[in-house]
């Protein structure tokens, strides 16, 4: 006999884009990135388990805000996998949120939600179903969603969705710092001054954290300057991680948390002990990228 399925639970981790670089945009709208992303150990997470009728719950220090119902990401993924898998084979889920990561703040939460609760459910219904068929999914609810059902270190091109593994590319020291403003990502990407800037830079052949750093002070965050205009908290946020000790700062995605770069994690811990001291009211978490296969 089959063992019951049981309750699992599932890292949803941030997103962070190391780089990100507005290369185009396409005639609806969607611009054309090329962004190197990493994830990192700290995330939300996801407990699946089976249940009498599907459950939707969510906890932890962002809970409020967080929508419940068919707006919600992780909810819109199961429905989603449940129309793909038929009716008979998706039964009937609890799924219990623990929200760690601010909303709307450019660490792909929402989206990290879904591709959990994505793999998730695959998982727990036994599905037949490969990545590329969870990315195709993923991909009809949001550009990002096809990136965090990998979570290892990747090139993102295309909307987001076109990705190349980064074999070797090691875990890196982190600090997420986001100083409590949501922002509006339509907004950030309608503020760029310019969409047609180039491509990212190869990168080094040899790839430690000296390396990488030295490859990120030739890259930006594209949508850093409209995000920094639409929320000048982000500009106090880099600030707070640079006075800290961070080898390199930056925005992630369209904003508004930042990431400091670290030697060593314990370096990281102690910055984020700095500056969780000197804004109380700021989300702080020292974590370390997942490194490449
Ligand atoms: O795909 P998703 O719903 O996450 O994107 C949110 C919004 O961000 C889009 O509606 C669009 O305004 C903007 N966006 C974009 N180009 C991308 C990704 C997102 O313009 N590659």
């Amino acid at each position: 006999m089959e063992p019951e399925a049981k309750s699992r639970t599932w890292l949803a981790p941030a997103k962070i884009n190391l780089a990100l670089h507005v290369t185009g945009r396409r005639a609806d709208g969607y611009h054309l990135l090329d962004s190197l992303a990493v994830f990192t150990r700290f995330g939300d997470r996801l407990q699946i388990e089976p249940a009498e009728r599907d459950e939707f719950s969510v906890s932890g220090p962002f809970a409020a805000g967080v929508p419940l119902d068919g707006d919600n990401l992780a909810v819109k993924a199961r429905e989603a996998l449940r129309r793909e898998a038929g009716a008979r084979q998706a039964s009937s889920v609890a799924i219990r949120l623990e929200k760690n990561l601010p909303i709307a703040s450019g660490v792909g939460g929402g989206s990290s939600d879904a591709a959990a609760a994505l793999n998730g459910l695959a998982h727990l219904w036994k599905l037949d179903i490969d990545q590329a068929g969870l990315a195709r999914i993923g991909l009809t609810l949001g550009a990002d969603l096809p990136m965090c059902l990998k979570a290892k270190p990747l090139i993102a091109r295309g909307i987001g969705d076109e990705l190349s593994p980064l074999p070797g590319f090691p875990a890196l020291a982190l600090v997420l710092v986001n100083p409590g403003a949501a922002v509006s990502t339509p907004d950030v990407f309608k503020a760029l001054s310019r969409r047609d800037n180039e491509a990212l830079p190869p990168l080094p052949g040899r790839l430690d954290f000296h390396t990488i750093r030295n490859w990120l002070e030739t890259t930006r965050n594209d949508l850093e300057p409209a995000a920094c205009a639409i929320q000048p908290a982000v500009g106090e946020t880099l600030k707070a991680l640079k006075k800290a000790g961070a080898a390199f700062t930056r925005m992630s995605g369209s904003g508004a948390t930042c990431f400091g770069l670290f030697e060593t994690g314990n370096v990281a811990k102690r910055a984020a002990i700095e500056i969780r001291g000197r804004h109380p009211g700021w989300f702080v978490a020292a974590t370390r990228s997942m490194e490449a296969d």
